[in-house]
């Protein structure tokens, strides 16, 4: 299964994707964690990615992309995986696209979690507050919000007019939006 999993800063796209990925057996594949490796590796890549991040914009196009086709043609993708952070505009989901057509992978699902801003901007102060993510204070996220709601919003409509969309309510406790998204998956655990 190949699964694209999207929703706003904090909507729980990192949460979920890693209960799915323990169901299904798939790779988990996020390009904030991607990013955040080479920021801790202190690599070039890293160090221009960090400045980016800490104001909540977008890294570029380019280097994002090199880290994903690195990261797919890497063993362990042969049941499948889930991108998490990506795609975060319509370019993106534009070179996503033909990148898997040309590697006969195509994107099957593409789950939108639905949180409103206020759960997210509670969920990520408490975040800040037990982790200290450098891009988790209060401006950061006011401008991540903001590109997201530019940038990323319109890649929900991308993937609907493909008819591979679903949506997902993202509010209430983790196990509970888990059980949503194993119901639109049509994810059994018993069998
Ligand atoms: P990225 O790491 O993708 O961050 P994000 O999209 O801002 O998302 P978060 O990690 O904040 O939230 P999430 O939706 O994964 O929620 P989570 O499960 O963590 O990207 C970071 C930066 O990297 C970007 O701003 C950009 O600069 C760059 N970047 C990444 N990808 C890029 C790309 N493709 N192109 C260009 N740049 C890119 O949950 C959040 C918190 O809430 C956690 O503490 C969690 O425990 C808690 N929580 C989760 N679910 C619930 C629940 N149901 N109830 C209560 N708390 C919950």
């Amino acid at each position: 299964m190949r699964i694209v999993i999207m929703g706003a800063p904090g909507s729980g796209k990192g949460t979920q994707a890693a209960l799915i990925v323990k169901e299904l057996g798939i790779a988990h594949v996020s390009t904030g964690d991607l990013l955040r490796a080479a920021v801790a590796a202190g690599t070039e890549l890293g160090k221009k990615a960090k400045e980016v991040m800490d104001r909540g914009e977008l890294v570029s196009d380019e280097i994002v992309l090199g880290l994903l086709e690195e990261r797919l043609s890497n063993s362990g993708m042969g049941n499948g995986f889930i991108l998490d952070g990506y795609p975060r505009n319509i370019a993106q989901a534009e070179a996503l696209n033909d990148l898997l057509e040309r590697i006969g992978q195509p994107v099957d699902e593409a789950l939108q979690i639905d949180v409103d801003e206020e759960s997210v901007v509670a969920r990520i102060a408490k975040r800040a507050a037990l982790e200290g993510r450098s891009d988790d204070t209060e401006e950061t996220v006011r401008n991540r919000l903001k590109v997201y709601a530019e940038q990323t919003a319109p890649v929900v409509e991308y993937y609907a007019n493909k008819g591979i969309l679903s949506r997902v309510l993202g509010e209430g406790s983790i196990e509970e939006v888990f059980q949503r998204i194993k119901g639109v998956l049509q994810i059994n655990s018993d069998s």
